[in-house]
């Protein structure tokens, strides 16, 4: 068999380049090795294994007897996300959450949801004037939150979604701290340290978060109202194969995996959708043609079937994966891939972003054409931004349905412009790529139906 190559350059110089920039660091690593490379970029198993290879990735995402999924730094996010996280269940218990989850994130059930979105589209934008210079991703930031604690808490108005509101904004966005991220991947600090504030003061915030929630929970299921159409009341009613509901915990630990894992990545993919759409004035004015022929208010589902803007959903999941690499699957046994031996202990990650910019899936692959999703159907194990197998992200229908709604609510009503005609470089936050400077744009005001579909320039 074959022996596993990567790049020569020691472990912590990977570590510090896949920090600092990964793009540049996996295009560097793909020129030599196209198909699967040793990497040493995490701290997760003895080594890393990076996959490209369509047909590795279906082995991989199939083969779940051979590796089994781990949780990015396992134990030590126990306390942000909670020990029944979804995240941190061995094969059995995740199984069993996500039987209980799954029928919440359906596809069909999207359609209770659809107009709710696009109201809270609508309602934050209104926010902006006209003239004003705002980042894309802090809006579609907003947004997202508002989508989340209404379609998946169910809370909308009145105190509790206030006060929860503001809590959840600091919450979602606690691995953005430097200090927070050294304490949390170091226990010892937490007490040594923990009066630098930090890590008090999130213990403070997580406290009040779940007296909210339990006082949500224990009032819900004192008084179930069979009308709700939330995610957090379908849990409620939920019942596993032995007619065992989710325990209060559970339930809990599963809302706060919900919001972390579905905030952020939403909200960024949503704005590079803005940046790419409006990058290409001629890609806006064909999506605002498609668009403009449903007419005003038209059902979500239609906008939900448009190929072209499905399309360049497609495009801004290829070119900049939200998440660049999927979890890691632990290799149990040896096995086989692609002719190399695969080590016991091996951390197996399918790399999103290489597997998008394989030249022989997807020719010019750095360029935005999303031409190429209406031209070609691409496999389950050629696109994957949303990872795959048992492990595949749960929130993926919600995801897609809500970046399409919110995009076509945006564009249709409003004119728009970046602020800098400058490429946005993707950087890395946390285990995400997001655009530098977060899209800078402007709003030049309401959109008039007679000036729909022409190609607007932007300054420079
Ligand atoms: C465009 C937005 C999103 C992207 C790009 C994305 C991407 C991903 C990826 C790549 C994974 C790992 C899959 C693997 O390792 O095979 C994942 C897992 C997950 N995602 Fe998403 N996600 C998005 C939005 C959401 C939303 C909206 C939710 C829920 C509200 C969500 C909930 C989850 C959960 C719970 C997991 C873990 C699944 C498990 O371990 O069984 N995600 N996501």
């Amino acid at each position: 068999m074959k022996q596993l190559k990567g790049p020569r350059t020691p472990g912590f110089v990977q570590k510090i380049q896949w920090s600092s920039d990964p793009i540049g660091y996996m295009d560097a690593a793909a020129q030599k090795f196209p198909d699967i490379f040793e990497a040493k970029i995490t701290p997760v198993g003895n080594t890393q294994v990076l996959v490209s290879h369509p047909q590795a990735i279906q082995q991989i995402m199939t083969q779940d007897v051979k590796s089994e999924y781990a949780a990015p730094d396992g134990n030590l996010m126990r306390p942000v996300f909670g020990d029944e996280s979804l995240l941190f269940q061995d094969p059995k218990h995740h199984l069993r959450q996500r039987k209980l989850l799954m029928p919440s994130f359906h596809g069909e059930r999207m359609t209770a949801y659809g107009r709710a979105i696009c109201n809270l589209a609508q309602q934050v934008s209104e926010e902006l004037s006209s003239g004003e210079i705002f980042s894309a991703r802090a809006i579609m930031e907003d947004i997202s939150l508002e989508v989340i604690l209404e379609v998946i808490f169910g809370l909308s108005e009145g105190e509790r979604y206030q006060i929860l509101k503001e809590l959840l904004v600091y919450y979602s966005g606690v691995f953005q701290s430097k200090i927070f991220n050294l304490l949390l991947l170091s226990p010892s600090l937490q007490k040594k340290l923990g009066f630098l504030n930090s890590w008090q003061n999130f213990l403070h915030k997580r406290q009040q978060i779940d007296q909210l929630l339990y006082a949500e929970i224990k009032e819900r299921r004192a008084k179930p109202d069979p009308e709700r159409t939330d995610i957090l009341s379908m849990l409620l009613l939920a019942r596993d194969e032995d007619g065992e509901r989710m325990s209060d915990v559970e339930i809990r630990d599963q809302l706060i995996t919900l919001l972390l894992t579905g905030h952020e990545t939403t909200a960024t993919s949503m704005a590079w959708a803005l940046y790419w759409i409006h990058y290409h004035p001629e890609i806006r004015a064909k999506l605002l043609k498609e668009i403009d022929r449903l007419g005003d208010s038209p059902d979500p589902m239609d906008i939900f079937r448009l190929p072209y803007l499905t399309a360049v959903c497609n495009e801004t999941l290829r070119i900049y994966p939200v998440v660049p690499i999927s979890g890691p699957r632990m290799v149990k046994e040896s096995f086989e891939l692609m002719g190399y031996e695969i080590q016991p202990g091996t951390a197996l990650h399918c790399c999103i972003y290489l597997t998008h910019h394989r030249e022989d899936l997807y020719p010019n692959s750095k360029q935005f054409q999303p031409e190429r999703f209406i031209e070609h159907q691409f496999s389950p194990y050629e696109f994957i931004p949303f990872g795959g197998g048992s492990r595949r992200c749960l929130g993926a229908a919600l995801a897609m349905f809500e970046m399409k709604l919110v995009i076509a609510t945006i564009l249709s009503r409003y004119r728009l412009l970046l602020a800098d005609n400058k490429p946005v470089k993707p950087i890395r936050q946390a285990i995400t790529l997001i655009p530098a400077g977060g899209v800078r744009m402007i709003l030049q005001g309401q959109r008039l139906r007679q000036q729909m579909s022409q190609p607007v320039a932007n300054p420079v």
